[in-house]
C-alpha cells in the first residue's frame, strides 16, 4: 500500500527470534544474552503475513537474531510460500548453522540469503563476531552459488580502524563471484553508542578511494556499483551520508511480534493485540500511515534497542 509519503511498502522484514550465535560488537555490543522471551509462533507468523500480503507486501525477509536458531525455520519458510502474493523469501543470516539445511531450506521456498561478513582475516573475525567462523562462512558462500541462489549478498558493515584496510579485498571479491556486497554504514543505536566511536567510515570516503568502480543501479535503499567487467556487484548502504527515507519501502516485526514502521524509531505496534481486534485489516492500514517520514540519525537522536533485537 502507499503510505502518506507516497512511498509503496512491500517489503516485510521479520525478527523470528532474538536469540543469536554471534555477538557481534555493532549489534549486541554488551553480548547480552536476555533470550528467554517468547517469540512469536509459527501461526503468528503466517497470520501477520497474510495480513500484510492483504495491504500489498509481495517481499519477506526473516531476521533474528539468527533465524536459522528457529527449529520450525523450515516449516514457517513453507508457509509462508504458500500465500498469496508473496513473491520472494529472503532471509539474514550469519550463514554459520547454512550449510546444515541450505537445499532443505531451498526446497521449502527460500530464495536467497544475506550473509553478515565484515572481515576475512581469520582472528579479526573471531574479534567482531566472538565466533571462530570464518571458514564455515567461506564454505557456504561456495555451497550458495553451486545452488545457484544468486546473487548472494554480503553485509559488510563499514568500521574504521577494523576493515577499512580490507575494503580493497572486498571489492575485489566480486571480480569473478555472483556476489553483491553491501557496505553499510555503521548505525548507532541501543548500547553500542560508546564502541562505535571513531569507527564510523562513510560510503563516500570509501568511493573516493576507490574510482574503479562506477554507478550501475539503484535498488531501493542502495545504490549498486560494479567494477568493469566484474561477475558481482558492490552496494552501499548509507544511512547516515545519503539518507533515502523518500524511497523506503520496508516495515519490521520484532520477535516479540511488534511492528516497527521505521527502524530508527523507537514506537512500536503490537501486532497480536491488533490480530484479535475486530478489523485488523482496517486497523493495520490506518497504523500504516504514521510511517514517519523520516529517521532523525542526523540530530544524534537513537533508538534505545539493539539491533540483535531487531534484524536490521
Ligand atoms: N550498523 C550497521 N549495520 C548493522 N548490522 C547490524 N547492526 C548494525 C549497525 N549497528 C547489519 C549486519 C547484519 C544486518 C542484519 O545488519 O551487517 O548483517
Ligand atoms: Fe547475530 Fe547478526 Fe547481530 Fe551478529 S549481526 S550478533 S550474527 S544478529
Amino acid at each position: 500500500m502507499l503510505d502518506s509519503y507516497k512511498r509503496n511498502i512491500d517489503y516485510l522484514r521479520i525478527s523470528i527470534t532474538e536469540d543469536c550465535n554471534f555477538r557481534c560488537k555493532y549489534c549486541n555490543p554488551n553480548g547480552e544474552l536476555n533470550y528467554s522471551k517468547k517469540s512469536i509462533s509459527k501461526d503468528e507468523i503466517i497470520e501477520i503475513v497474510k495480513l500484510f500480503s492483504e495491504l500489498g507486501v509481495k517481499k519477506v525477509r526473516l531476521t533474528g537474531g539468527e533465524p536459522l536458531l528457529r527449529s520450525d525455520l523450515i516449516e514457517i519458510i513453507r508457509d509462508i510460500k504458500k500465500i498469496k502474493n508473496i513473491e520472494e523469501i529472503t532471509m539474514t543470516t550469519n550463514g554459520l548453522l547454512l550449510n546444515k539445511n541450505l537445499l532443505e531450506l531451498k526446497n521449502a521456498g527460500l530464495n536467497r540469503v544475506n550473509l553478515s561478513l565484515d572481515t576475512f582475516n581469520k582472528s579479526k573475525f573471531k574479534e567482531i563476531t566472538g565466533v571462530d567462523g570464518l571458514d564455515k562462512v567461506l564454505e557456504v558462500i561456495g555451497e550458495l552459488e553451486l545452488l545457484e541462489m544468486v546473487p548472494i549478498k554480503i553485509n559488510c558493515v563499514l568500521i574504521n580502524k577494523f576493515n577499512n584496510d580490507e575494503i580493497k579485498n572486498f571489492i575485489n571479491f566480486t571480480r569473478d563471484k555472483k556476489v553483491q556486497i553491501r557496505f553499510i554504514e555503521l548505525m548507532s543505536m541501543g548500547d553500542n553508542i560508546e564502541w562505535g566511536k571513531e569507527k564510523y567510515l562513510s560510503a563516500e570516503e570509501v568511493l573516493e578511494k576507490h574510482k574503479d568502480l562506477k554507478l550501475y543501479k539503484e535498488e531501493n535503499v542502495a545504490k549498486i556499483y560494479k567494477l568493469p567487467n566484474s561477475k558481482g556487484e558492490v552496494g552501499f548502504i548509507s544511512p547516515n551520508s545519503n539518507k533515502f527515507c523518500s524511497s523506503c519501502n520496508r516495515i519490521r516485526i520484532t520477535s516479540e511480534g511488534k511492528l516497527k514502521l521505521c527502524l530508527h524509531s523507537d514506537i512500536e505496534y503490537d501486532l497480536l493485540k491488533i490480530l484479535k481486534s475486530k478489523n485488523p485489516l482496517t486497523e493495520l492500514k490506518n497504523i500504516m500511515l504514521t510511517k514517519p517520514k523520516e529517521h532523525k540519525l542526523g540530530e544524534e537522536k537513537y533508538i534505545k534497542k539493539n539491533m540483535v533485537k531487531i534484524g536490521g
